[in-house]
């Protein structure tokens, strides 16, 4: 069995027992800006988990990328990797603990042939919330799991996600796996590491909202989760997820390409960093909210891939000019555009993206590697100051994380939290400056560009209201003379959505509606649904446009105070910005 097939073999299993097979939910959340990622499977399903109806029904099943970010440290490891594929099945007040549990073992043991020998389960021990979960215990006896092999586990094991975080939660029961050659025992023991979680499945019931209340959902549901990287390696019978059939053939182009072997210890850590960040790198740069390497964000973590993997490479003497990420890139990009077709769709996008980081930063990197030596050799103690980090990321390109890895390599420290402080001087210098020119700008034409600000608010509500909810600003640009609008779609807009769209923007316009301006915390302003484009950037209290119930945006004006001071609005030009970005150039007349 290797990942292919386990992908295949589950979603094929799943329709089977009725479940409609979802596409995967981008890897950037579409709705939810204080998330950079999605980090589970049932993270794009939690307005349907709390109750609305989901266009497919009420039994789903899919593969979904994800991406944690909290792991980039221990990238290099056997288990740890920054994107991973999950697969779920989803019961929407639908089928409950029976069915869920009953499918998981007939899954398991008939389609991957896991003896029941082979497997433990830990169910819920009973909060105050809930009491034991004795119903999937004996469930799980009556399919044949021996009572030695059912553990009782508390809220810190059996509640997922945790007792902490608020939205749907709920018990679980956990399956695992006996993966040692050695004599199972008899009695499941959780904390025998021999014994790995392979199967979680969640019994959501309950929303968890502010104020320690824990509230029924609307429906009873089901949310399992199983990772294909960790499983896959499990059933394959490696220690080392990246022998398994998921990584083989990118870890023996890396070999192929560096002329090393993966298992001399000296660059096995490198190649997995490499193999790991690559397909990272694909999958982020691939997806089609079209995130570019930058300094905020995805794009920043985005950044970070490339440059590390870069560093990590120069490691094992690739020449960082031939295309050798290229061809790693495309080895991912064939391998998965089966499960997400986006990729082939981007593909141009991701090898130039990947391209253009290379060469700027392969441009610096050498000269700022030496500079880092000559930095180290003039070091009186062991501390790099925050200047000189400074000096690193503005001269050199260097993300601090990567002064903070060389610096750790030579048992060193830095300045870190010195560097932040001036790193955001240096952002607010740059954003005063570059608020002084829009200044300047509307002391002699203020007003066509203020007009335009309010119109690209009322761009934004219409194209929702047309291309549906997924549509997002991406960027802005006003001159005087023109507007331009970037926002998240996949496609072309038909000429009739673009006279669609300009239609209700005029109606808004004519209906004179009233552009307030409100302050409010900002988890109020998002609970409201208010729109914003970089959440992180904003402090705990934000400035709110309202446009009657056209528009809530998270916004610095200025504005006119009513929308019948546009006049009549126009779209020049609709075409692509970047991959699932699409630009919009339009007047005021
Ligand atoms: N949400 C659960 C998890 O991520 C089950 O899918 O483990």
């Amino acid at each position: 069995m290797n990942n292919i097939d386990l992908k295949d073999a589950y979603l094929k299993f799943f329709e089977s027992k009725g479940h409609k097979i979802i596409p995967s939910a981008p890897i950037i959340p579409e709705n939810d800006p204080t998330c950079l990622f999605n980090t589970a499977g049932m993270q794009p399903l939690v307005p349907y988990l709390k109750g609305e109806p989901h266009p497919e029904g009420k039994r789903l099943a899919d593969v979904q990328k994800c991406f944690r970010t909290n792991d980039l440290d221990s990238i290099g490891d056997t288990t740890h990797h920054t994107f991973f594929e999950m697969l779920g099945n989803w019961s929407l007040g639908d089928y409950f603990k029976k069915e869920s549990i009953v499918w998981s073992f007939e899954f398991l043991t008939k389609h991957l042939n896991i003896p029941v020998e082979r497997l433990a389960v830990t169910v819920f021990k009973g909060n105050k919330i809930v009491p034991a979960d004795a119903e999937s215990a004996d469930i799980w006896k009556y399919l044949g799991i021996n009572e030695d092999r059912i553990a009782f586990l508390g809220e810190e094991h059996n509640w997922w996600p945790n007792m902490e975080l608020l939205g749907p939660c709920g018990p679980d029961t956990e399956i695992f796996y006996w993966r040692s050659e050695s004599e199972i025992p008899k009695k499941f023991d959780p904390e025998n590491e021999n014994w790995v979680e392979i199967w979680n499945n969640v019994f959501m019931q309950y929303n968890h909202e502010e104020g320690d209340k824990f509230t029924p959902l609307k429906n009873k549901n089901v949310d399992t989760g199983l990772g294909v990287e960790r499983v896959t390696a499990i059933l394959e019978g490696y220690t080392d997820n990246y022998k398994s059939s998921v990584w083989r053939d990118v870890i023996e182009k890396i070999e192929e390409i560096s002329s090393l072997s993966y298992d001399d210890e000296q660059y096995t850590k490198s190649m997995r960093i490499i193999a790991d960040h690559i397909r990272a790198i694909v999958m982020i740069s691939g997806d089609e909210a079209g995130i570019k390497p930058s300094n905020t964000d995805q794009g920043y973590i985005l950044r970070r891939l490339i440059r590390r993997m870069i560093r990590y490479a120069k490691k094992l003497n690739i020449d960082i000019d031939s295309n050798w990420e290229q061809d790693l890139a495309i080895l991912i990009i064939n391998k998965y555009s089966k499960y997400y077709n986006e990729l082939e769709r981007n593909k141009n996008e991701i090898l130039d993206t990947l391209k253009n980081e290379k060469v700027k930063f392969n441009r610096t990197l050498e000269k700022g590697l030496k500079e880092f030596e000559k930095v180290v050799n003039n070091l009186d103690g062991n501390l790099i100051n925050k200047d000189t980090a400074f000096r690193l990321y503005d001269t050199f390109g260097f993300p601090i994380e990567l002064t903070e890895e060389l610096a750790e390599e030579l048992n060193l420290k830095v300045d870190t939290e010195g560097f932040k402080q001036r790193f955001k001087e240096h952002q607010e210098k740059s954003r005063e400056g570059a608020i002084g020119k829009f200044k300047g700008g509307l002391a002699s034409t203020g007003e066509m560009e203020t007009k335009y600000h309010t119109a690209t608010h009322l761009l934004n509500a219409a194209l929702k209201k047309v291309l549906g909810p997924h549509v997002h600003q991406k960027g802005s640009n006003i001159t005087a003379e023109r507007m331009r609008f970037d926002f998240s779609h996949p496609e072309k807009m038909t000429d009739e959505q673009k006279q669609k769209t300009e239609e209700l923007v005029n109606q808004y316009i004519k209906q004179a509606i009233p552009v307030e301006k409100l302050e409010m915390k900002k988890e109020e302003a998002l609970s409201l649904g208010a729109e914003a484009m970089f959440i992180d950037k904003y402090g705990d209290i934000v400035t709110v446009y309202k446009i009657g119930d056209v528009s809530l945006e998270l916004c610095g004006g200025p504005h006119v105070d009513n929308t019948s001071k546009l006049g009549h609005f126009k779209i020049k030009k609709e075409e692509s910005s970047s991959a699932g970005v699409r630009r919009i150039k339009a007047i005021l007349e």
